[in-house]
């Protein structure tokens, strides 16, 4: 589903959003008012209140999305939602006719686009995370690779007691504590720049190639090191799929809060030319 309501019956609902905004820049253009054209005129007052209908069935979705079980019908809803949405960056900026100020009305209009801004980046997320994610996570899921982390390290603690203590303890560190999520800004960052693994190659890697190391031991060093490549790419792809998980959540903790609020301050806005104007 993620993909293909995009595309929805060859972009019927992208086709309706597409003349719904050329009829109300059409109508806009044509108008003439005594004033400067504003939410106060007929074609505002007709603009303001398909916005408002708009605005009501598209929070609607949040309760019907609930309500159905199947995937096919919510398919056609979320299309319609996706297109008619965006639709309404032309249809409530043309009923403002431009005229914006500190006031409650300027607010819900900002609202509104934030609610739309955050629900275009999660469509961009549905389109394009879902592949990525299964690009990266191959045939395992996350709790395979944490599976597989940890038998890494056991192995890593092994081959390391044969090692010198500074060698021992690092090794030790990094499997200590598995260093995976933490803040929200680590999460999306999907990095760690603190990570004991990579620490402990780095050191690895900076110790003298020659003398002081038996054959024995240079065995023994090249297997660790092995292992903690394995255990770093393990744990970069980890941290990316949590990355993925939360880009993919994330703007719906603004679209729905956003959402909610919008709707006061639009109720506020109706209110207040009708009472106070
Ligand atoms: C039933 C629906 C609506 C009605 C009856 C309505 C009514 C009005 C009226 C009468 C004005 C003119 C006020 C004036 O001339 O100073 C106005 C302005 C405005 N409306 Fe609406 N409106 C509706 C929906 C919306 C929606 C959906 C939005 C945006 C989310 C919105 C945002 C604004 C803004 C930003 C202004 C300009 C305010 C200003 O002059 O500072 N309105 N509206
Ligand atoms: C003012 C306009 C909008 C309102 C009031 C609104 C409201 C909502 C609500 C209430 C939900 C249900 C969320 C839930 O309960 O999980 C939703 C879902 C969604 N919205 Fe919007 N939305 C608006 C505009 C948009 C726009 C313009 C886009 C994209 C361009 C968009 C994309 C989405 C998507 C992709 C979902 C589906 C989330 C899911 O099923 O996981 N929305 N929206």
């Amino acid at each position: 589903m993620h993909r293909s309501f995009l595309t929805y019956r060859g972009f019927l609902f992208l086709k309706v959003a597409g003349l719904a905004g050329i009829l109300a820049v059409a109508l806009y253009m044509g108008h003439a008012p005594m004033d400067a054209p504003n939410g106060g005129t007929w074609l505002g007052y007709g603009l303001g209140t398909v916005s408002v209908f708009l605005i009501f069935w598209l929070a609607w979705f949040g309760v019907r999305k609930r309500r159905y079980s199947g995937v096919k019908p919510l398919r056609g809803w979320l299309s319609a939602h996706v297109y008619l949405g965006s639709a309404l960056l032309v249809l409530a900026t043309l009923h403002t006719g431009f005229q914006f100020g500190w006031n409650v009305h300027t607010l819900a209009y900002g609202l509104m686009l934030l609610v739309i801004a955050s629900g275009i980046f999660g469509t961009v997320a549905y389109a394009r995370l879902p592949r990525l994610v299964a690009d990266n996570r191959g045939r395992r899921t996350l709790e395979a690779m944490v599976a597989e982390i940890s038998s890494l390290d056991r192995e890593a603690r092994q081959a390391a007691m044969a090692l010198d203590d500074k060698v021992n303890a690092m090794v030790f560190a990094a499997s200590e504590k598995l260093q995976l999520g933490g803040s929200l800004w680590r999460i999306l960052s999907g990095r760690e720049p603190a990570c004991r693994t990579s620490a402990c190659i780095a050191h690895l890697e900076s110790l003298p190639t020659k003398g002081g190391i038996g054959p024995e031991e240079g065995a023994i060093l090249g297997t660790l090191v092995r292992l903690l490549y394995r255990k770093r790419e393990l744990l970069h792809r980890a941290r990316l799929d949590l990355r993925y998980q939360a880009l993919l959540d994330i703007w719906l903790h603004i679209h729905i809060p956003a959402t909610v609020l919008l709707i006061v301050a639009l109720v506020a806005h109706v209110v207040a030319v009708f009472f106070f104007w």
